[in-house]
């Protein structure tokens, strides 16, 4: 049996930014095609800290709660604005506060999500279907779907799935898997998500839990009646990847494998077209990564960090299903930190924020900003 792992965001639940006006995805258009041209910028939080939810919505990027130097959670968020560059701040609701100071940390699953309006910057809160922590957030353009989560049952794992549209109006549905799973997620701003790998429960509602990578493989649907149906197996189960996509391709890479004496961490790259229906592994990442911080900017992928020691960035080109060369370093981060909190603001604006740096030793309230927008 393997215990998963619990690197999980504890306030990943309780964040979620609305913008009434839905912009039309055109990924492409506002970004900057060089990455060696993106800019970057530095900043900080109101309150140094780690495991931060990240949320982003019209030109709005928030960064809610987190874990303090001196062990407590803070229900703070700072609130960025991309195009006044200006920062504020403001807070969570009181319940979901005082649930994520509560002793049972990271593993109480809840069913209240703060909801941030940024048409008329007010906040409110959304009761999901099924209580669970720590479930995928997926970005579907119109809806935003969320997905799964550790359920406090004998399952373990939930299949559970809230589709929320523009009037936070909430479609419940359920994943179609064998095994309640924990898996990695990506969304296509045009209506498409995968939900995919990561580890799934073999057992459950038995005592004893068994935790295996898995294969299963979930394609959401959410550009008219929300779907959800099952989609080719993924290749090279494993824990711990990172996940986005652009274009109908979808990437997910690095992750760590368990053998009977180690831990593997992987430098294997998985993209699924949604053209093709299919997969394959065209290219590796410069180097072996676990858990990264992973996102689409444009037409690009980005992957940085994770329990690395790197500051350099591999940026993955959908066009191509390639590498961007990186020779020169750029971009590439300030500070290495893990449990970061981050999100893409406006599709071209990429900010990290917080995070744990001297071997988890220390909270850091340092901000990257790297900037690939054109306006
Ligand atoms: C922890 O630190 C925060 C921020 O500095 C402070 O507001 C809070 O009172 C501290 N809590 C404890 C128990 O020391
Ligand atoms: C903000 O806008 C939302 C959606 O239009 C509305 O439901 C909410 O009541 C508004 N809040 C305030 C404080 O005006
Ligand atoms: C997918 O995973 C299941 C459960 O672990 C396993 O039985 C099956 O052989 C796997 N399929 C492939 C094609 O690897
Ligand atoms: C880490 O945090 C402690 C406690 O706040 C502080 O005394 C120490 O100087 C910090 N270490 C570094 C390397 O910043």
């Amino acid at each position: 049996m393997l215990v998963p792992s619990l690197r999980l965001c504890v306030a990943a639940l309780c964040l979620f930014a609305s913008s009434t006006a839905v912009p039309v995805p055109d990924d492409s258009a506002n970004v900057l095609d060089n990455p060696l041209n993106w800019q970057f910028q530095g900043a900080s939080l109101s309150v140094a800290r780690s495991r931060i939810a990240a949320a982003s919505a019209g030109h709005y990027a928030l960064f809610g709660g987190g874990y303090l130097q001196n062990e407590t959670y803070t229900d703070i968020v700072d609130i960025y604005h991309r195009t006044t560059n200006k920062w504020s701040t403001a807070h969570l609701s009181s319940t979901r506060s005082s649930v994520s100071a509560g002793s049972v940390g990271d593993r109480y699953p809840v069913t209240t999500v703060d909801v941030y309006d940024t048409s008329n910057d007010s906040w409110s809160t959304l009761q999901l279907t099924v209580p669970r922590a720590s479930p995928k957030i997926i970005n579907l353009g119109s809806q935003t779907a969320i997905v799964g989560g550790l359920s406090g049952d004998l399952q373990y794992l939930s299949s559970a799935v809230d589709f929320i549209d523009h009037d936070l109006k909430i479609t419940a549905a359920k994943l179609d898997v064998n095994y309640p799973q924990y898996g990695f997620a990506a969304g296509d701003r045009s209506g498409t998500g995968l939900f995919t790998g990561g580890y799934e429960n073999q057992k459950p509602g038995e005592r004893f839990n068994d935790f295996q990578a898995s294969n299963q493989t979930s394609i959401l649907k959410a550009s008219g009646k929300p779907e959800i149906s099952r989609g080719p197996l993924f290749p090279d189960p494993r824990w711990g990847a990172g996940s986005a996509a652009a274009n109908g391709v979808f990437v997910f890479g690095g992750g760590h494998k368990f053998t009977e004496t180690d831990t593997v961490v992987s430098d294997r790259v998985d993209v699924f077209s949604l053209k093709t229906n299919s997969w394959c592994s065209p290219v590796s990442l410069s180097t072996a990564r676990d858990y990264p911080v992973t996102h689409a900017i444009g037409d690009y992928i980005v992957f940085v960090d994770g329990t690395v020691l790197t500051k350099d960035f591999d940026v993955f080109d959908t066009r191509t299903l390639k590498f961007v060369k990186n020779d020169k370093h750029k971009p590439a981060l300030y500070t290495h930190r893990t449990d970061a909190g981050s999100t893409v603001v406006d599709d071209c604006l990429l900010i990290i924020a917080g995070g744990d740096v001297y071997q988890g030793r220390n909270v850091t309230g340092s901000v990257e900003l790297f900037n690939a927008c054109k306006h």
